[in-house]
């Protein structure tokens, strides 16, 4: 058989690594059919000017891992017991996944394929919701911490951990909830994830079926949102107002949870008011709902102290809490947590054993002795005030230089709303000037809202963050942003 191998001697791959290569994809893809004979080893050596010991090695490797077998004295074969259907040339070509097209019946129908990347700083200054400041990381301690917990480390590197979570850690943010959100909450029931991204996965596998009824606000976070879909869950808006969600407009019967964002709606800030969080416990009470608090930003509060949280309401065990500290400390260290119903928490934990066997170690452990020394508290203090302060200048910058707007949702959290005056540019326009001038301005559409589909109230609507910017970076960014208006 003349087979056409080409084998390069400056290529950093060893010849004898190209030349197995090779032959398995030349057996793989039919061109070397079952049964067929290979050169011998010294003829394919003369012929490829290489050593026989290097033919005969790739031969012996190919017969161990099966795509030759060695018949006594006759040679070397291609293996007959190859399944006909795992060569490549039969198979068929594989199709990538579009979730728009009709024969699609996947979690994500109709949908764009998107996900979250991490995107490129393309603007100077960037308004992105949700976006701490890398500059305020407290990297000194955490660089020192972290050196301390593996000097300590014994087993905990080496073998699987409890997969609710260091215990530490649960009994650390146990403490910290009831103090600063009213939760009261035994450490097991705390439930260490990735983020809320992960809390409300294990949720939906916790609590749903597909084609559940999920009740959210309307707008609301498009992560969870997606994610609750996926699960084949059927979403149900309730629309919300300057008071949070509207809960006299909660459906009356069949919604297996409703996901609500009470501390500062998601996107729109308000904050939801005692009257409405009584009703909406009633609710879950009366229907057998449960309720997911998704507190992502209660940490940063600044005029009055935050409401206390629903779960810390919760007579009924009907409340699942989840927060994050993606914006405290940094969303790239992936670290949340999930406080469950004392009576959903053997099968949380269950659920989240399923999933990945505990969240790893090394992060929970530094967190744990973060909070434990008081560095967290203090971090905060000092987020808080500059946070208030960036806050401050956003407001008075947007009302200053562009005269008849509207700013909302800013008593807490990291991001403001700004409905743009009915005579001027709309969200979209004002975006692409700002664009032009290296300032990343965000329609409510563009700031992982969910809109349900129906954009048009919102045209007028951005959603701004203010974390990550100086004082004197966000009264710049807006000043250019109205000379770039025109
Ligand atoms: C409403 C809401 N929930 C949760 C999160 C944070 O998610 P994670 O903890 O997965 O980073 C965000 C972040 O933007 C958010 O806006």
């Amino acid at each position: 058989v003349q087979i056409p191998l080409h084998l390069d001697p400056r290529a950093p791959q060893p010849l004898q690594a190209q030349l197995f290569d090779q032959l398995r994809e030349f057996v793989l893809d039919g061109r070397l059919a079952p049964g067929m004979r290979l050169p011998s080893t010294r003829e394919l050596a003369a012929a490829l000017s290489i050593a026989r010991n290097t033919v005969m090695a790739v031969y012996e490797r190919l017969g161990a891992e099966g795509y030759v077998e060695a018949r006594h004295g006759a040679g070397a074969f291609v293996s007959t017991t190859l399944p006909e259907s795992a060569l490549r040339g039969l198979r068929r070509e594989p199709v990538p996944i579009d979730a728009r097209r009709d024969d699609y019946a996947g979690p994500f129908r109709g949908e764009r394929p998107s996900v979250y990347r991490p995107r490129s700083a393309a603007n100077r200054i960037d308004f992105r919701v949700g976006k701490p400041d890398a500059r305020m990381f407290p990297i000194r301690a955490w660089r020192q911490i972290a050196a301390l917990s593996l000097r300590r480390a014994r087993d905990e590197l080496t073998q699987y951990n409890d997969p609710g979570g260091l215990p530490r850690l649960r009994d650390a943010v146990a403490r910290h909830l009831r103090i600063a959100r009213g939760i009261r909450a035994d450490p097991t029931q705390v439930i260490i994830v990735a983020g809320v991204q992960a809390a409300l996965n294990v949720i939906a596998r916790l609590l749903l079926q597909p084609g559940a009824r999920v009740v959210t606000e309307s707008p609301t976070y498009e992560g969870a949102a997606r994610a609750f879909s996926s699960y084949g869950a059927r979403l149900v808006p309730v629309p919300v107002d300057g008071h949070g969600l509207i809960a006299g407009k909660l459906p009356r019967t069949g919604a297996a949870l409703a996901y609500v964002t009470p501390s500062h709606q998601f996107p729109l800030g308000a904050t939801l008011i005692l009257e409405r969080r009584l009703e909406l416990l009633a609710w879950a009470e009366h229907t057998g709902a449960y309720v997911v608090e998704d507190d992502y930003d209660s940490d940063f509060r600044y005029e009055s102290a935050p409401l206390t949280a629903l779960q810390g309401l919760d007579r009924g065990e009907r409340v699942l809490y989840t927060s994050t500290f993606s914006k405290s400390l940094g969303a790239g260290l992936r670290l949340g947590y999930v406080v469950v119903p004392p009576h959903l928490v053997e099968v949380a934990t269950t659920v989240k054993a399923l999933l990945d066997n505990g969240h790893p170690w090394l992060e929970q452990a530094i967190l744990a002795e973060f909070i434990e020394r008081g560095h967290f508290e203090h971090h905060l203090r000092r987020l808080r005030k500059a946070c208030m302060l960036r806050r401050d200048a956003l407001r008075n910058a947007i009302l200053e230089h562009f005269p008849g707007s509207r700013v909302t949702g800013f008593e807490g959290g990291m991001h403001l709303v700004w409905q743009l005056p009915n005579d001027g540019a709309d969200a979209t326009t004002l975006q692409g000037a700002g664009a032009r001038a290296g300032v990343g301005v965000y329609p409510l559409a563009q700031a992982h809202a969910h809109l349900y589909g129906n954009p048009t109230p919102y045209a007028r609507t951005l959603a701004l963050g203010y974390a990550a910017l100086s004082e004197g970076e966000i009264r710049s960014g807006i000043r250019a942003l109205a000379r770039a208006r025109g």
